[in-house]
């Protein structure tokens, strides 16, 4: 498990063998042929990793880059997110986050190539796919299509990001990291819908980012009739069959979605580390040249940034590095070890014709030969349930099912894409409980105290409009914020006895989306949310009038823009019918009654979450703060939580809302339960294709419980923590976790490939073959504290629950702790040295170890 800036002699294997060309930034020459990328003069197999740079802070940005480089990347690939630049028209940020020239610069100095999918059309679960909200409010303006408005504005945008990296010198060109540009974003699946206008938009956009004379190629992903002048690419979880559709382009993998994004209230995707690897052999074996991670580090959608509807303000996706920024093991190390074997072969496979040859039904070999000689061959089973041996060149090799075998001389398996050698990591939150800071009052406390700030439910300084009817919530709000009040009030007749009988009168609102809170006479009476076809959702609830004049102010929220479809910015959301049953009248429709509009809560207004503007309001000191109640603020002053390691917040005990930190938005808060019911699994098998429900976990579980604050964001002491409650929680159930590496597990066969890396050349493996081992690394400034469990023999069991099998060295944990302990890295030798090799022979033997960190 490891975490930023690791310098190991791994390391400089990594930037000998991988990354010499991209050391030295002179101007370089970027073109390409059918086979791949030529980077001055030279073919280049590029294996590349997505990290969004608004979706971690730019004290992570070196750490995450890397531990890309020491995972086997070369290159690292990014959207440009206009919404996050343009605030308003011509009004540019690039602030903090948005600091996009100082991300590409982070990359260029760790001697990385760079890929700028500008769009900027992006969809990447991105608030309104990353297209300003704005925009859309300029009159006449279509997205996506040959639309004057939208087109001059995204011309205008575009234009403007790449004179700022031609400024910067980061294009190829001027010796900078870019070496690809990409223009839209799959836009192939939607041109259709715009019928003759969609083909010329195409057309234009091309020629458009051509004339822009970056002096790189640009690309359009997921294209169907890509323009001549552009590189379609392929976005999916495999790209092995896919063809460009001209032959004289290379073959390119934009998105390999190694995981997958979480929605508030739905279980969590997993995809099994062996068949992202499988599907990234396979890849390289058909032709392919250049394979991106989407995402490598998902990181996190702070503030109201998150796509959607519903899209969780985490964007982990189970990518090789974790939200917080840790390994994700063995996800990391697996992907690593590929892309060494891959490496190996790149020079075989670039400058070789493929001769593929079936070995079975469903196993094939592809065979690259150069003209020096060089031979890599690429051997595939996709059985997705059984091993098998076949035969190649005069050798049997056994391939697991659905797996993936590389051999870099043609003749020894380097490694196998089911064969998971690399250390895996268990990760915890461990919960600190919330510690007040010494400037805070009521030290004594055992929590912070936290002071207390509540929002009337509906109209607060005067409705900023009224209207007869329920209007569009997005139109009204333009997005400025999640929260849109709609208030009415109507009269119950003095002698209607109905509701006070025991039965009760009923509110039904239709919505077209994202959520709603009911309050009747300032009481929270009924929630709901959805994202269905329309009505997306709907309320019915029984509620609590009484006679005379009965107040209804419903609290409606967008949960994170559309960011995806044809005419997606059309999309809307808001009430569309609200009645009440029951009374004695019959059925009241207030639909079009006269309904009082105010935009944003006041708190939001004031930004009293703002160091600056904390004193807007007056906030109630109170020693303990008052639990489940609604529209309620809170600040607390807090310390540091002790340690290094990332900080999650724990929102378990809250309802729904927004939280910051020192003024910094964390986020969207709603830790909404997945259903008992979604199809969960406890072990998930790697086999066959990969769907996103296919390896899900956590159901009947919070979707998302903890929400990362960045390290850098906290300062020792005095830390104002702000949280805007909707519904109701316990605030004093607050906690910071710090994410940790608790035990390292790693579990290999005694005939596991391996080699002694540092040395490896191409031509002569079998001198470097060596015992299999097992790598065990904690991450930075820990150290191996323990030994948990060890056994050479047939272990069972998985990590966390290992046990002796029938064959068992009784020596093992000794030997483990002689190697390990007290070493931050330690690497074991299945030898005779350290175990009873000769021990039950007729066992296929292995070496199952957990060790503890700290
Ligand atoms: C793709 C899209 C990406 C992202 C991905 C799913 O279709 O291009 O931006 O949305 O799906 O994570």
């Amino acid at each position: 498990m490891l975490m930023a800036r690791p310098h190991t002699p791994v390391l400089f294997f990594f930037i000998f063998f991988f990354c010499i060309p991209s050391l030295s930034f002179g101007a370089y020459n970027v073109s390409y042929d059918s086979r791949s990328l030529i980077i001055d003069g030279r073919r280049q197999l590029l294996i590349s990793a997505a990290i969004h740079y608004p979706r971690s802070v730019p004290a992570m940005w070196p750490g995450l880059v890397e531990l890309a480089k020491e995972g086997g990347i070369n290159t690292i690939e990014t959207y440009v997110f206009w919404n996050g630049h343009e605030l308003s028209p011509n009004n540019y940020y690039f602030g903090g986050r948005y600091d996009l020239v100082r991300f590409c610069k982070t990359v260029q100095e760790a001697g990385m190539y760079l890929i700028l999918r500008i769009g900027p059309f992006v969809a990447a679960e991105w608030n309104f796919g990353g297209v300003p909200v704005w925009l859309h409010y300029v009159p006449g303006t279509v997205f996506r299509t040959d639309n004057e408005p939208f087109k001059y504005y995204m011309k205008k945008f575009m234009t403007f990001i790449v004179e700022k990296m031609k400024k910067n010198k980061l294009f190829a060109s001027q010796g900078g990291p870019i070496i690809l540009a990409q223009v839209e974003n799959e836009y192939g699946f939607y041109e259709s819908a715009y019928g003759e206008a969609g083909k010329r938009y195409t057309i234009w956009a091309a020629n458009m980012s051509v004339s822009q004379s970056t002096g790189v190629p640009w690309i359009m992903c997921q294209q169907f009739d890509p323009p001549d002048t552009v590189i379609d690419t392929c976005n999916s979880f495999y790209c092995d069959q896919f063809k460009p559709i001209s032959p004289n382009k290379p073959k390119f993998w934009t998105e390999n979605w190694p995981g997958w994004f979480k929605t508030f209230g739905a279980s969590d995707p997993h995809r099994p580390p062996e068949d992202v690897a499988f599907s990234v052999a396979r890849f390289f074996q058909k032709g392919g040249s250049l394979q991106n991670y989407y995402m490598y580090h998902g990181g996190t959608n702070f503030g109201r940034t998150a796509g959607g509807p519903f899209i969780t303000t985490s964007y982990d996706y189970d990518a090789p590095i974790d939200e917080y920024g840790l390994a994700r093991c063995p996800k990391w190390g697996h992907l690593k070890e590929l892309h060494r074997s891959i490496k190996l072969c790149e020079h075989a496979l670039l400058n070789g014709e493929p001769k593929t040859q079936s070995l079975g039904p469903l196993q094939e070999v592809d065979v690259y030969e150069d003209s020096s000689g060089a031979c890599a061959a690429i051997i595939s089973n996709m059985d997705d349930k059984n091993g098998t041996t076949v035969m190649f060149q005069n050798t049997t090799y056994y391939l697991p099912a659905w797996s993936v075998s590389i051999l870099p001389d043609c003749k020894n398996v380097v490694f196998n894409t089911a064969k998971v050698g690399s250390q895996t990591s268990f990760v915890e939150m461990i919960p600190t409980d919330l510690q007040p800071s010494a400037t805070a009052l009521n030290k004594n406390l055992k929590g912070p105290q936290w002071d207390v700030f509540k929002e009337k439910a509906g109209i607060w300084d005067g409705a900023d409009f009224t209207k007869n009817g329920l209007v569009d919530h997005i139109n009204t709000t333009k997005d400025t914020t999640d929260y849109l009040w709609y208030t009415t009030s109507f009269l119950v007749d003095e002698t209607d006895e109905s509701f006070r009988n025991g039965r009760s009168p009923m509110i039904l609102v239709e919505s077209k989306g994202h959520a709603m809170h009911v309050f009747i006479n300032q009481k929270l009476e009924a929630s709901g949310s959805g994202n269905g076809t329309v009505p997306r959702f709907k309320i019915r609830s029984p509620i609590t009038l009484k006679a005379g004049k009965n107040e209804i102010a419903l609290l409606s929220m967008t949960v994170g823009l559309q960011n995806a479809g044809a005419f997606y910015e059309w999309v809307g959301a808001g009430p569309t019918s609200v009645k009440i049953v029951g009374i004695k009248n019959g059925t009241v429709n207030l639909s079009n009654s006269k309904w009082a509009y105010k935009i944003g809560l006041r708190g939001e207004l004031l930004r009293i979450y703002d160091t600056n503007h904390l004193n807007s309001v007056n906030w109630e000191s109170t020693l303990r703060p008052p639990k489940h109640q609604p529209l309620t603020w809170y600040k607390a002053l807090v310390d540091s939580p002790p340690g290094q390691e990332p900080v999650g917040l724990d929102m378990i005990h809250m309802g729904k809302g927004l939280a910051w930190l020192n003024g910094n938005e964390i986020g969207r808060y709603w830790p909404r339960k997945a259903s008992p019911h979604e199809k969960c699994v406890q072990q998930c098998d790697y086999r066959g294709r990969f769907m996103p429900n296919k390896c899900n976990t956590g159901c009947g579980e919070a979707t998302q419980r903890w929400y990362h604050v960045p390290r850098s964001w906290f300062k020792p002491s005095g830390n104002v923590l702000v949280i805007f409650e909707e519904k109701g929680g316990d605030p004093s159930k607050i906690r910071f976790s710090t994410r940790k590496v608790s035990s390292l597990c790693a579990h290999i066969a005694e005939d596991h490939p391996s080699f002694d890396v540092e040395h490896l050349q191409i031509r002569s493996i079998e001198e470097y073959k060596k015992k299999a081992s097992v790598s065990l690394k904690c991450p930075t400034s820990k150290r191996i504290s323990a030994v948990k469990f060890a056994s050479f023999g047939d272990p069972v069991g998985r990590c966390g629950t290992y046990a002796v099998g029938g064959c068992h060295d009784p020596n093992s944990v000794s030997v483990v702790q002689k190697v390990c302990l007290n070493k931050e890295e330690c690497e074991l030798e299945l030898s005779q040295d350290n175990f009873d090799i000769n021990l039950c022979p007729n066992v296929a033997k292995r070496l199952a170890v957990e060790v503890l960190c700290s």
